[in-house]
């Protein structure tokens, strides 16, 4: 056993001495002691000379310098691979290294973080909801009761299972969700994904993004709505931008308008984006219907509200005057790659 143990300590010594720098010594090495008739191997044979009440102790020093050696040689092979391929002469190293390829991110998601960090900066919170949407949130409460027609401005995705479910048509049932909370006041933006039966064109689709925004307190007014307003787009699109205001009809509003923009093509000149009008409507709004806040339980002799809805795609398109909608989902890499930019 003695002599095992010396045996042993002599080859780890030896093992521990070599000098091994290129692929043929490291080869030698393990043939020398990890080869078929290597001297571990060889070592192992003694196994059978030592006697019976010695075998345990025998067997597990005999594993342990077996490992020992194995771990040694994947030390020895990976020094030796990394020597290689740093002296090797077929590779300058001096050479620039490969560029990364950055991602970028999608237009829309650039135009939505810069429109919700300007309301945010006006003490505007983001609130969220789901896409798949009740009748009361998406529809009733906001006083489109079933057969109204204004419903049928809205082209709508109904899930099969539940005639009561469907794919919400804007944002606005969000308004219902945090309303019904009753936390007053109340001042947030919703953005998210919709959902409409349209066919797919340069000008519209079956799914597009919108941001609603809502704000309720004592004492609310139109005019408080056309600052928050004003100032959405000076932050946005400059200060040379001239903005108009025209009466317009929402059920959930009252009174309710839409918003237009002076041309950013033609700055108002005439073109064919703004139909040789000079402006473009960029957002629907009005005061919250007093129906709307009742159904939601606030008192609408007490509070009054303002809210407004945008579509996303439509302001991203104005930014970066892209002249079809498609792209923004068609995940082109050479259209999206272009948008490095953070607004
Ligand atoms: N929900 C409207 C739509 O999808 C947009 C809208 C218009 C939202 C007027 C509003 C609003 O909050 O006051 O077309």
């Amino acid at each position: 056993m003695n002599q095992l143990v010396a045996q042993i300590e002599q080859y780890k010594k030896e093992m521990e001495a070599t000098q091994v720098s290129n692929k043929e010594a490291l080869e030698a090495f393990r043939i020398k002691y990890l080869g078929t008739k290597g001297l571990v191997k060889s070592i192992m044979g003694e196994m059978k000379n030592v006697p019976a009440d010695q075998k345990k102790e025998a067997g597990q020093l005999l594993n342990e310098f077996k490992i020992f050696t194995e771990t040694f040689f994947e030390t020895l092979s990976q020094s030796v691979e990394t020597d290689d391929t740093t002296n090797s002469d077929t590779i300058d190293t001096s050479l620039p290294g490969q560029p990364f390829a950055l991602g970028s991110r999608h237009p829309i998601s650039i135009v939505h973080n810069k429109i919700v960090s300007i309301f945010q900066r006006l003490g505007f919170s983001v609130a969220e909801g789901p896409e798949i949407e009740d009748d009361w949130h998406n529809f009733t409460a906001l006083n489109l009761p079933e057969n109204h027609p204004a419903r049928d401005m809205q082209d709508t995705f109904y899930i099969s299972q539940n005639p009561d479910w469907l794919l919400r048509t804007h944002t606005s049932s969000v308004q219902i969700r945090e309303m019904a909370k009753k936390e007053l006041p109340l001042r947030i933006i919703c953005p998210g994904r919709v959902y409409r039966n349209e066919t797919i064109s340069a000008r519209a689709h079956c799914f597009f993004n919108q941001v609603e925004g809502l704000y309720i307190a004592e004492n609310v007014s139109f005019a408080d709505l056309k600052q928050t307003l004003y100032f959405f787009v000076k932050e946005m699109f400059g200060e040379n931008v001239k903005v108009r205001f025209r009466p317009s009809y929402f059920p959930f509003t009252e009174p309710s308008a839409e918003m237009d923009i002076s041309c950013l093509i033609c700055s108002g000149e005439g073109c064919s984006v703004c139909k040789r009008t000079g402006w473009v409507e960029i957002l629907g709004c009005g005061m919250v219907h007093p129906s709307v806040l009742d159904n939601c339980g606030i008192d609408s002799k007490k509070y009054t509200g303002f809210a407004f809805g945008m579509g996303i795609e439509r302001i991203t398109m104005l930014t970066y005057q892209v002249k079809d909608l498609r792209l923004f989902s068609e995940n082109d890499v050479r259209f999206l790659q272009q948008f490095t930019q953070a607004l």
